[in-house]
């Protein structure tokens, strides 16, 4: 007995030393990387012949025809599920397995067999997830044969984090309860468990309310259908009949229909009820739900108003009996205290209940609520503003400006889903807003998503286990058809997969980008309007000063591409290594893809320029919120990308004001600097630079004024150098950049 563990032992170590990657030929297209991948020795063969040996005992029906249906997606047939056969597929629950982790689950495929075992059905719905991308993974299937040779392993699995989450604005622009089926098989797929669905907000209430039929008649449509021409018109609402009428609305039987769909792929839908503020559909219905008193003034609930509690908790009465969702979300987001301010009630309600402020006044109603949720078996959730004013005492909250209010949370010992809007705000654009359809700024390409971890590093090991996993937000001011909603959610919601079900230490990015082209094409087969990546070659330049060159690498988000490039107007060559450039040089670059060069084409240059590590005196502070690297930024080599918040773009509230000192006095011909304009956050390009230069710091001799060509109203991205070329002799270089409107943004100063 004690040799025969020994060898156990000794087996289970072998098997974890080769756990860590699969054999060569077989890599493998799992999304989200399991924690444990044990390859072995064979082949399970499966075709239209296999009758499938259902183990009696376990779930076995249930997910034998669960695997039936991806079988026959694929193949065209299914196998039939008999009591005795050839091949035995088992599911198995044990409740001894894992030690009650609930998603946990094994998957071993054996010549002869194939178990799913967890000690809950959903670990037996995820192990049934991964053996159908296993199954979609055409080196295991030979199509004009419709047989698989399934390899031989053994997977242990279970996610990181416990929340794993998408949600959905059906407000701004509504989409069908189809597509949102769509979505929910999608998540399934990708092993996510929370739908968050935003049900409710200024241009349309989305639920049918038995009690308040008004909100779905009224409220949930309005005369434009796109929801930007809503928002800069009057914002006013009309009714279905009307012509021209854009909307819709949940009925609750098409509420219990997605509900029960998702429950069935171990997702639960937390419907998210706004309050007090993203109310104007509300209040223009029940005008006496806001301290007006009067429709189209404000969106924010009266909260000095005993009737605003009574409509809030009959509201929510009803969404309780169609959501089990332990969670229900109040919104609480961006509520303006303005009339609040103003309101006898409000005031009052503050006086009687000692509230020092507007903030507290906020408070007092989430408190309120949650305490209704509380007596009902429910837990409230909110965005971080719930944190203002008190929180309430056993809210979660969803820290989506950042993640400051989530650690703060934690720090209380509260619960947090992390959303920060730099990592998970799935409505920014996924690659140069030049390329893209309109949307609402930001910049979050895929990988940025990966390289996401949601629990911030300055939370102790204890306060950590509060940030309970993440979410991606699809906002739909920008997206108004589902088509569009797929093409922003997909390949980034793979991404966020990855990044709450799979160890960190598992996470390798070259590894993703392979595995997420295959899915991409995978997305595609299956109808998905996903966004096929960018051509967006990433150019990192490394500042070489003991041998005063760059050295330039290329990088891009599609999985090995052919790289080709040419300095200046030579030999245009394969990219295969990083190479070197002294002084200045004229790059081009671009993806070349079955014989056919991209046409996005990367036209950069770089300099080794004068200024390399030279001195820059600040007259004018740069924002604190933007400094890249600090008062070296603008002479150290580096260039600024798509984004301003990159870290290499240095932002200014105030004219750019600066100072350069070269050491020593030598001939000057060149002064140039990108600036960056992108009106939606108020990046503006400056009105005119001025360059002046000087021998002694003294007295200087202007050389030139260059006027700025980009109108003001140009909306979408723009990066254009300002350039000027002189002979002058000096040690000194003054760049004055007068600042137009908003920021500005600027990242060097090129000087020969
Ligand atoms: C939010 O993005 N206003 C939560």
């Amino acid at each position: 007995m004690i040799q025969y563990r020994l060898l156990c032992v000794v087996w289970a170590g072998l098997m974890m030393a080769c756990s860590t990657s699969v054999p060569q030929d077989m890599e493998l297209q799992l999304i989200p990387q399991p924690k444990q991948v044990v390859p072995g020795q064979g082949n399970f063969k499966l075709n239209e012949n296999t009758v499938l040996k259902i183990a009696s005992e376990g779930e076995g029906k249930e997910y034998g025809e669960l695997l039936n249906t991806m079988i026959s997606a694929i193949a065209g047939y299914e196998l039939l599920l008999r009591d005795e056969g050839e091949n035995v597929i088992q599911f198995v629950i044990d409740t001894a397995f894992r030690s009650g982790k609930a998603e946990a689950y094994q998957l071993q495929i054996s010549p002869g067999s194939i178990s799913v075992l967890a000690n809950s059905s959903a670990g037996l719905f995820y192990g049934t997830q991964t053996l159908g991308q296993l199954l979609a993974d055409r080196q295991f299937y030979q199509a004009g044969k419709k047989r698989w040779n399934l390899p031989v392993l053994t997977i242990e699995d279970e996610p990181v984090f416990s929340y794993r989450g998408l949600h959905l604005d059906v407000s701004r622009h509504f989409f069908p309860k189809e597509f949102v089926m769509k979505c929910l098989d999608l998540m399934a797929n990708y092993k996510l468990n929370r739908l968050h669905w935003h049900l409710t907000d200024a241009a349309g209430w989305r639920i049918e309310i038995k009690k308040y039929p008004e909100l779905t008649k009224r409220a949930a449509w309005r005369p434009q259908a796109n929801y930007m021409d809503w928002w800069e018109g009057d914002r006013h609402y009309t009714t279905e009949d009307a012509d021209g009428a854009y909307g819709g609305f949940y009925t609750q039987d098409e509420i219990r229909e997605v509900v029960a769909y998702a429950a069935r792929r171990h997702i639960t839908v937390v419907p998210e009820i706004e309050m007090p503020g993203h109310s104007e559909e509300v209040v223009s219905i029940y005008p006496q739900l806001g301290c007006y008193g009067k429709p189209y003034r404000n969106g924010e609930l009266c909260i000095g108003n005993e009737e605003t509690f009574e409509f809030v908790e009959n509201v929510l009465t009803e969404v309780m009996s169609l959501f089990p969702s332990e969670y229900i979300h109040i919104g609480g987001d961006e509520a303006s205290t303005a009339a609040w301010k103003k309101c006898q009630k409000c005031q009052k309600r503050m006086k009687e209940n000692g509230l020092k402020n507007e903030k507290e006044l906020q408070s007092y109603m989430i408190h309120r609520v949650e305490k209704f949720l509380n007596s009902k078996g429910r837990k409230l959730i909110g965005w971080d503003e719930i944190l203002d004013g008190g929180l309430a005492p056993d809210a979660t909250v969803m820290s989506w400006r950042g993640e400051s209010g989530g650690i703060k949370a934690a720090r209380m010992g509260h619960d947090v889903i992390m959303t920060p809007g730099g990592y998970c705000y799935f409505d920014s654009y996924q690659a140069d807003p030049r390329t893209q359809p309109a949307a609402i700024g930001g910049f979050l390409p895929y990988l940025k998503v990966y390289s996401y971890y949601p629990v911030p590093e300055e939370l102790t090991p204890e306060e950590g286990k509060h940030i309970l996993g993440a979410q991606a937000n699809v906002w739909a001011e920008y997206i108004p058809t589902t088509s569009h909603a797929e093409y922003m959610i997909f390949p980034r919601l793979l991404a966020l997969s990855e990044v709450v079900w799979s160890p960190r230490e598992k996470k390798e990015t070259e590894d993703f980008k392979r595995r997420i082209a295959y899915h991409i094409g995978w997305l595609k087969e299956k109808g998905v309007n996903v966004f096929t990546l960018s051509d967006h070659i990433d150019m990192q330049t490394e500042v070489d000063t003991l041998n005063r060159q760059l050295k330039i690498t290329f990088d891009a988000e599609k999985y090995k591409p052919e790289i080709r490039y040419q300095i200046d107007d030579g030999q245009e060559q394969v990219y295969r290594r990083p190479f070197y450039v002294k002084d200045s040089a004229r790059i081009k670059a671009f993806i070349v893809e079955n014989g056919k060069p991209s046409e996005e084409v990367l036209e950069s240059r770089v300099d080794y320029h004068r200024a390399i590590g030279k001195k820059v005196t600040y007259q004018k502070r740069y924002s604190g919120s933007y400094p890249a690297a600090g008062t070296g930024t603008l002479t150290d080599g580096y260039r600024g990308g798509l984004t301003y918040g990159d870290g290499r773009w240095q932002g200014f509230l105030a004219d750019v004001d600066v100072l350069i000192d070269l050491d020593t006095v030598c001939n000057l011909n060149y002064v140039s600097a990108n600036f960056m304009q992108l009106t939606g956050p108020g990046v503006y390009m400056p009105r005119y630079v001025v360059v002046s230069v000087s021998v002694d710091g003294v007295h200087f001799q202007e050389v030139a004024r260059i006027e700025n060509q980009v109108p003001s109203g140009e909306k979408s991205l723009v990066i254009r150098d300002f350039t000027t070329r002189f002979r002058a002799r000096g040690r000194y270089v003054k760049f004055f950049a007068k600042r137009q409107n908003g920021f500005q943004f600027i990242d060097e100063i090129v000087v020969y």
